[in-house]
This record gives C-alpha cells, structure tokens and sequence, in this order.
C-alpha cells in the first residue's frame, strides 16, 4: 500500500511482538496478550509512535530544503523529543514550543525526562504557557514565522505529526508488518489496543486494517480527555490517507472506535487505577509504560479483560507506542513504587 511514498529509515526495522504470559495468566488465562513493541522500534533517543511517522514525513523536508524543524507538544512531550532527535540525526536545526499541556506538579517536571533529552539534542526550546488542545496552535506558528524572519527554511510538524499530509502513512505501514509478522506466527489477533491523542497513530492503523476488514478491532483508548476532537481528527486524517494511498474502501465514523473511559481526571494526570496499571505491567512483565499515554491504554486493557469485553480466546496485540521517559515527571507518585 506503501511502495510510492518515500521513506527515509529512521527505525531498526520490523518491531517484535512479544507474548505477555504472566499478564494474560493473572487476568484469568482466558485471553492471550500480546505487546507490539514500538517503544524499541529505533535508537533515537529511545524511539516510539512519532519515529515511525516520520519516516514518511522527511522525505518531504529533505526536498523543502528545510533546514530547521519546528514542532509543538506540552512540556514532558514525546514527540518533540523525537523530532529533535530526528533533527540531530539529519543535522538540522530543532524548534520545540513546549505549552503547559499538563498542571504539573512535581518539582522536576520541566526538568527530566523529555525536555531533558530534546536539551541535551540541541533543540531551542521555548516554554509557552497556554492549555492542552490538539489543534494547530498560534504559538507554533509564530515559532515558524521567526525562523523564516531570522533567514532560516523552516519545516512545519504539527503536535503528535498528526495533521500533516503524510502523518498517516506510517501506521498504515504497522498494518502491513502486523500482517506479515501473522503469517509467520499462524494466526491473526482478534483486536489491537491503541492509545489515541492526536490522532494518525490510531487511523494509520484504521486505514491499514481496512484492507483486510478488521477496522472496528482496533480499539482506542482516549488519554486525551477532549475524545470528541480526537475522533474527529482520527477519523479526518484517516479518510485523507485512504485518499492518498488510494485505498479505494470507505471509512466512516463508526469506524472510528474510541473508548473515553480511561482519560480521567484529565490529559497528562494518571488517575490511581492508571497508576495500579502500570505498576500490574511492570511487575508481571517488567514492561514499562507511562502515566500520560500507554498507562492508560494499558488500564484499559486490564480493565476490559477483567470485564469480560473480549470473548474468550481472544488474541489481543497491545500496540506500546513508548513514552516511558515521561515518568520521570511524576517522580513523587511512585516514590515508594
Ligand atoms: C507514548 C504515546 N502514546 C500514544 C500517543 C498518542 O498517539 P497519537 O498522538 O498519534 O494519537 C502518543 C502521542 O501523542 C505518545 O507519545
């Protein structure tokens, strides 16, 4: 589906899949956990979801000429840490518009973690204090304008690489490796768990488990608490792809499956059954994941096992999309672990 859009190799290659069997164990034995492992897809500054968009996305600043990437997120944001390790590999320059996304509270929050490696990487970094909102922000804009105004090409990445013409293409291509990574195992998951915020993650998925009808498997757990925004952009940006991959099958709302249930209390703030959550993982397979995004997914998960939601028998892949390195942000919640 993939062969005409160019990809630049930021990744190690195909992620495993690993089989989660003390997890599936403790939940009752009836279903089989799987973990695609995303969260070591590359050696960029420790990887995840946002590398493998922008294999897709580079190409296309490579031929701008640009020589400075300029992206957004909020202070402890996965993506721009990516994007400035992509920056530094490609020897461009980096602009990150870190907004206030998150009413932290530990003393290190804007510290460690992500913003400590995108530093480290040489990104120029400008805190901004506006709220959470997925959508294309006036603060990254203004950050585009100057480094045109100081004589520099800029190359504009939206918050998560999600609303970018290209943004979906590379989870259409995680299809494609689920797909053949089944074939070599001899069997094919009955759903796949997916954290979904701004969006391209969860629809490059959608487009590519359209093709084989398994669009309304995917399962996303909102972590954004705006679910409304993030459907819809899941399912713009789905339908835009299909158009460009040329998919020739339509998407509609309902495929777009998003669960709310899990967001609570608000974007970027665990709740103590996300907490509970990622401490069971860690515990039953020293599987790291992180209070603002696969935390969450992972309750999910755990909580729609334990609810009976997937028949028994089921085989899930839970997608772990990385993220980890937020959880030194939150220091205090797990200081006795
Ligand atoms: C670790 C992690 N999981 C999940 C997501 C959600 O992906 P998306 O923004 O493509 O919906 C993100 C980024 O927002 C992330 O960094």
């Amino acid at each position: 589906m993939l062969e005409k859009f160019e990809r630049y190799p930021l990744t190690f290659g195909p992620t495993p899949v690993e089989k989660l069997n003390r997890l599936s164990e403790h939940l009752g034995g009836g279903v089989e956990i799987y973990a695609k492992r995303e969260d070591c897809n590359s050696g960029l500054a420790f990887g995840g979801n946002k590398i493998r968009k922008l294999e897709y996305i580079v190409p296309d600043a490579i031929a701008a000429n640009a020589d400075t990437l300029v992206t957004i997120g909020g202070v402890q944001s996965n993506h721009t840490r990516q994007v400035a390790a992509v920056a530094a590999k490609l020897g461009m320059k980096c602009r990150l518009v870190q907004e206030s996304w998150v009413p932290f509270e530990d003393a290190v929050y804007d510290r460690v973690g992500n913003i400590l490696m995108s530093r480290v990487m040489g990104a120029e970094i400008e805190m901004v204090d506006e709220g959470f909102d997925i959508g294309i922000r006036e603060s990254w804009k203004r950050t585009l304008e100057d480094v045109k105004a100081k004589g520099g090409k800029p190359y504009a990445i939206p918050a998560g690489a999600s609303v970018h013409k290209y943004g979906g293409l590379g989870y259409v291509g995680f299809a494609e490796e689920v797909r053949a990574q089944e074939a070599e195992m001899g069997f094919k998951f009955d759903y796949i768990i997916v954290c979904s915020v701004t969006g391209s993650t969860h629809a490059g998925m959608l487009v590519g488990f359209t093709k084989d009808g398994r669009a309304r498997n995917i399962i996303g757990i909102d972590a954004s608490g705006t679910p409304e925004q993030t459907k819809a952009q899941v399912l713009d940006i789905a339908q835009k792809t299909a158009d460009l991959i040329k998919l020739g099958q339509n998407i509609t709302a309902d495929d777009v499956v998003l669960n709310e249930d899990y967001a609570y209390p608000r974007y970027g703030v665990p709740s103590n059954e996300t907490n509970e959550a990622i401490r069971l993982c860690a515990r039953m397979e020293g599987m790291m994941t992180d209070p603002v995004y696969e935390g969450k997914s992972m309750q999910g998960l755990i909580d729609l096992t334990r609810k009976g939601f997937f028949p028994s028998g089921s085989k899930i892949l839970y997608a772990h999309l990385g993220g980890v390195p937020a959880i030194n942000g939150y220091s205090y919640i797990y200081r006795n672990g």
